[in-house]
């Protein structure tokens, strides 16, 4: 069986990571014209790296939870598509072999000016010199908004080629992620949404799992035989 998975800020919630809509989330914070578009970095590319030092500090300090550790599970059982919006490192790290990052990752550093990736520094600051061309045009290797998510020609196959396809902890707010279950249900994929509550998008699945994703990935992984 072939399954396509994407996952959102929730699912990696229980291990103490912010999510960006609820009360106490990253945009009740931070203005996102301010934090995540290129028009932000540009105005005051100081407050920008500050924002993802202090995300990529949290990450660093965070651990894999049971839902992360049941998807890298399932890689070794199933032919698995992972694709996250999350930019932590948490799929990795619980062993998930092959994750896709449509948004990014807080591990890599992108030049603005010669585009070469490496692996970013605990601490980016607008001094942070590339280490190919020495333009200090170094940025995090974030997807803002406005700006196009990374792999959608791989992301659109595995949709229409998947017979099933599961969202786990996303609000379905931000597309084209949230048109996904839409896209892979009209391919003949059967959708479930695994999550807290009802998304945006709840009406896109055929079946929903309610509960916190560390008690209900693991359960559902466990029911795939
Ligand atoms: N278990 C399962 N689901 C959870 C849990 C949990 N423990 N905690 C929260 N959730 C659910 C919430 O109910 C919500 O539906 O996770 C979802 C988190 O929604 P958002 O905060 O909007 O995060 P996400 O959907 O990943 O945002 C998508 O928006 O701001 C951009 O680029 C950013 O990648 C992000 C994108």
């Amino acid at each position: 069986m072939r399954i396509t998975v994407l996952t959102g800020a929730g699912i990696s919630a229980e291990s103490g990571l912010a999510t960006f809509r609820a009360s106490d989330g990253l945009w009740e914070e931070h203005r996102i014209e301010d934090v995540a578009s290129p028009e932000g970095f540009v105005r005051d590319p100081d407050l920008v790296h500050r924002f993802y030092n202090d995300r990529r500090k949290g990450a660093a300090a965070a651990q894999p939870n049971a839902a992360h550790r049941a998807l890298a599970e399932l890689a070794g059982r199933h032919d698995l598509t992972l694709i996250t919006q999350n930019v932590d490192d948490l799929h990795e790290r619980a062993g998930s072999p092959d994750v896709i990052h449509m948004h990014g990752s807080l591990s890599t550093a992108l030049c603005a000016s010669c585009g070469h990736r490496w692996p970013a520094p605990a601490e980016m600051s607008p001094q942070t010199p590339c280490p190919s061309c020495a333009a200090l045009a170094a940025r995090p290797d974030i997807v803002w908004f406005g700006e196009m998510p990374y792999h959608m020609e791989r992301i659109w196959a595995a949709l229409e080629d998947c017979d099933l396809f599961a969202a786990i902890g996303t609000s379905g707010n931000v597309y084209p992620a949230a048109g996904f279950a839409q896209h892979a249900g009209r391919m003949g994929a059967n959708c479930i949404e695994l999550n807290l509550q009802n998304s945006a998008t709840s009406r896109d699945f055929d079946h929903h799992i309610r509960g916190p994703a560390s008690e209900t990935v693991p359960g559902w992984v466990a029911s795939l035989s």
